[in-house]
C-alpha cells in the first residue's frame, strides 16, 4: 500500500511539474537539490531563514535570486558580500554547486 501511495504521489508530482520544467532553472536531478537543501540549513539558513524565507529587509531574499546567474551565486558565496562572509575556505566547488541546485530549483519547487 505505500509503495502504491508513493508511486501516485510521484505521478502526481510528474505530471504537476511538466509546465515547470521548460524554466531555465529546472531540471536539477533532486540528488542535488536535496544535498543542497542539506548544506543550507547547515551553513546558510542562520542568516537566509529556514526554506529561504526571512524578512528581506537586510538578508538578501535568495526565492527572488535571479536563476540566470551562475556565475555571481559562485561569486558572492566564494568571495562573501557586504555583511556575508567568504565561504572560499568553508566550501568546495562541489558543495556550491549543490546549494545552487538548491537555490535555482526554489528548493525544488521550480519557479
Ligand atoms: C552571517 C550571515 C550570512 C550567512 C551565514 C550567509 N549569508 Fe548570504 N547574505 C548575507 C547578507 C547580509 C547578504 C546581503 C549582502 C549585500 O548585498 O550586502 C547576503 C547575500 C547573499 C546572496 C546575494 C549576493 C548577490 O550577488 O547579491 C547570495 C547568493 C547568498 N547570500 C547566498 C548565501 C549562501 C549560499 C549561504 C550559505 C553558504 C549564505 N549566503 C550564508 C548574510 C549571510
Amino acid at each position: 500500500m505505500r509503495k502504491l501511495l508513493t508511486g501516485a504521489a510521484a505521478l502526481c508530482a510528474g505530471l504537476i511539474g511538466m509546465p515547470v520544467s521548460a524554466q531555465p532553472a529546472d531540471g536539477f536531478p533532486v540528488e542535488q537539490v536535496e544535498a543542497g537543501r542539506a548544506q543550507y540549513n547547515r551553513t546558510c539558513a542562520q542568516c537566509h531563514g529556514r526554506n529561504m524565507v526571512n524578512s528581506g529587509t537586510t538578508i538578501f531574499d535568495l526565492r527572488k535570486f535571479p536563476a540566470d546567474q551562475p556565475e555571481r551565486f559562485v561569486a558572492s558565496v566564494s568571495s562573501g558580500k557586504g555583511n556575508m562572509p567568504s565561504f572560499k575556505d568553508a566550501l568546495t566547488r562541489d558543495q556550491i554547486n549543490v546549494l545552487w541546485a538548491y537555490v535555482a530549483s526554489r528548493g525544488g519547487k521550480g519557479l
